[in-house]
């Protein structure tokens, strides 16, 4: 991997602290986009089968002539593909479709507690895991109840969990719950889908740096200790939210994002009600 921050899992393995973001991102755009974050130094990339653009992620990769092992790769399963058999056989096709013999983090993408599958499905993981074409294993929108029971039923630890975490939703209490299992947080949705970036708090502490919006909230969960995936299809921006380890946020600047935390920031779906 390239000089930038990691984080070390409780498996051992490291992730890259930044990576980029391919929600939304179409499949024809997806293999200029990443090759794109990997010229700018990005050294990690997160998709989903759901997102459908797997294929041109794979090609980004390829096409970029990075070596396999210098790039981190999550992908994540489908909700409808949840179920031990059937997790087995959308792993084999995410692979696939990204040209991959191993992807370095698998992800359950949604709890989906009413389809009543989750604990079958982390089974499989921990299968995939064994095999070793799952370099490591987690989960994304789970709750601390979500955890509890899969810990309970498997006594295998997810590596991480991937939330909605951004300076209007910092979820103080699911990072403690991820913590006092030894469970990295990732944040989605880092800058609010963009929303974030108008914020006149925000805009007062770039404006102090010399630096953009995006670049203060990136840093901010970077200081924080969380894994951090901006996406953007904009080669500029894409470049410029990576370009974050030449300034530090001071004291006051960390306790105006910390005080930017509201009960209503959640902008996507609640795990525990979300009907898909
Ligand atoms: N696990 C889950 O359930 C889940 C859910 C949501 C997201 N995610 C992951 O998290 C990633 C990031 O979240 P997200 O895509 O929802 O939103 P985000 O990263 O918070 O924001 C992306 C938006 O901000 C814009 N943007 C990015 N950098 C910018 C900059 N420097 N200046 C101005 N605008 C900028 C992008 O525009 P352009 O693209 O037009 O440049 C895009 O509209 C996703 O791509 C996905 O990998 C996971």
């Amino acid at each position: 991997m390239s000089q930038q921050p990691t984080i070390t899992f409780h498996d051992g393995r490291a992730i890259p602290q930044i990576g980029l973001g391919v929600w939304q991102t179409p499949d024809a755009d997806a293999a200029e986009v990443v090759a794109t974050a990997l010229k700018a130094g990005y050294r990690h990339i997160d998709t989903a089968a759901g997102y459908e653009n797997e294929r041109g992620v794979g090609e980004g990769l390829s096409r970029s002539g990075i070596e396999r092992n210098e790039v981190f790769v999550t992908t994540k399963l489908k909700n409808e593909d949840q179920g031990f058999d059937s997790t087995l056989r959308a792993f084999d096709r995410s692979l696939g479709e990204l040209g991959l013999d191993a992807v370095d983090l698998y992800l359950v993408h949604w709890p989906s507690p009413w389809r009543g599958k989750y604990v079958e499905t982390w089974k499989a993981f921990v299968r995939l895991r064994e095999e070793g074409r799952a370099r490591s294993i987690g989960v994304s929108n789970f709750t601390d109840e979500h955890l509890e029971r899969i810990v309970g039923e498997t006594g295998v630890v997810p590596v991480l969990n991937q939330i909605e975490l951004h300076p209007r939703f910092q979820q103080r209490e699911m990072r403690a719950a991820d913590a006092k299992r030894d469970i990295v947080t990732e944040s989605w949705s880092p800058l609010g889908q963009g929303g974030l970036l108008q914020d006149a708090a925000i805009g007062r502490i770039a404006e102090k740096h010399g630096r953009t919006p995006a670049q203060v909230i990136i840093r901010w969960h970077l200081d924080n200790g969380l894994v951090v995936i901006p996406k953007s299809v904009t080669p500029s921006r894409i470049e410029s939210n990576f370009d974050v380890f030449g300034f530090q946020l001071d004291a006051e600047d960390r306790a105006a994002i910390d005080a930017m935390d509201s009960g209503g920031g959640r902008i996507g779906p609640d795990p525990l009600t979300a009907k898909f």
